[in-house]
């Protein structure tokens, strides 16, 4: 039997693709658009609060060294995640985060709630040359974060373009950006972001 039909849509490459594109379209609007509206989705769990300045250049750093490609920040829903990470990642813990560093690859453990795991000082020397303190480890050593320090030149610029995203960023938090970060190096800038991590939800659970 033949389906006329279908052979005259699939004869015609410009119509195929613009109905390929129809049902796709409709597939992800199905999915995406409800997430939207979701409060779950998109209101900030009680605590959230945005980065600091130091913490942003943090993050900034955590992404030009690579570290999400190895570091997932999300923890599922599972027994075994749970027992080792913590309280699996909640949504309204991400919803200021952009770009998100989810992940999957791990090629070391998640990050999502490393926030006060570990000292300072431990970050530090991990840092430095994690091999000191994690005799196995394979992850590289990151010893220029501790030489190169901050200027804030833009500091403040990224702040405004997250307030504009609807982070609730304050004019004083601003305008104090730049002093925030002047001269401190970028070893401690990343630690400052690394102790951030995940702490919303653990401050709300004490
Ligand atoms: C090539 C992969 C790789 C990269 C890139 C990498 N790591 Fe790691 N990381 C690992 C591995 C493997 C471990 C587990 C062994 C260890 O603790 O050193 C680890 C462990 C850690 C831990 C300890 C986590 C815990 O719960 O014990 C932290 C914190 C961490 N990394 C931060 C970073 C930061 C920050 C960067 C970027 C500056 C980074 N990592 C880049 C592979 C990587």
């Amino acid at each position: 039997m033949k389906n006329i039909k279908h052979d005259w849509v699939e004869k015609r490459v410009g119509w195929l693709a613009i109905f390929a594109t129809l049902a796709i379209s409709i597939g992800g609007l199905v999915e995406i658009t409800p997430l939207l509206f979701q409060k779950q989705t998109n209101v900030p769990v009680e605590g959230l609060t945005p980065y600091t300045a130091l913490e942003l250049e943090g993050r900034d750093i955590y992404i030009r060294e690579g570290c999400n490609n190895c570091h997932s920040q999300m923890i599922r829903p599972f027994r075994a995640e749970t027992e080792r990470y913590g309280h699996y990642s909640l949504a309204g813990e991400h919803v200021w985060e952009r770009p998100f560093l989810w992940g999957s690859k791990r090629t070391g453990p998640d990050l999502a709630r490393v926030g006060g795991r570990y000292s300072d000082e431990w970050h530090y020397v991990h840092l430095m040359d994690p091999r000191v303190v994690v005799p196995e480890s394979n992850m590289p050593a990151f010893p220029w974060l501790a030489e190169n320090t901050l200027d804030g030149e833009y500091t403040a610029k990224k702040m405004e373009v997250f307030r504009q995203f609807g982070v609730p960023y304050t004019d004083e938090d601003i305008a104090g950006a730049q002093a925030a970060v002047v001269g401190k190096t970028e070893m401690e800038a990343l630690i400052a972001y690394l102790q951030s991590l995940g702490t919303a939800l653990q401050q709300q659970a004490n």
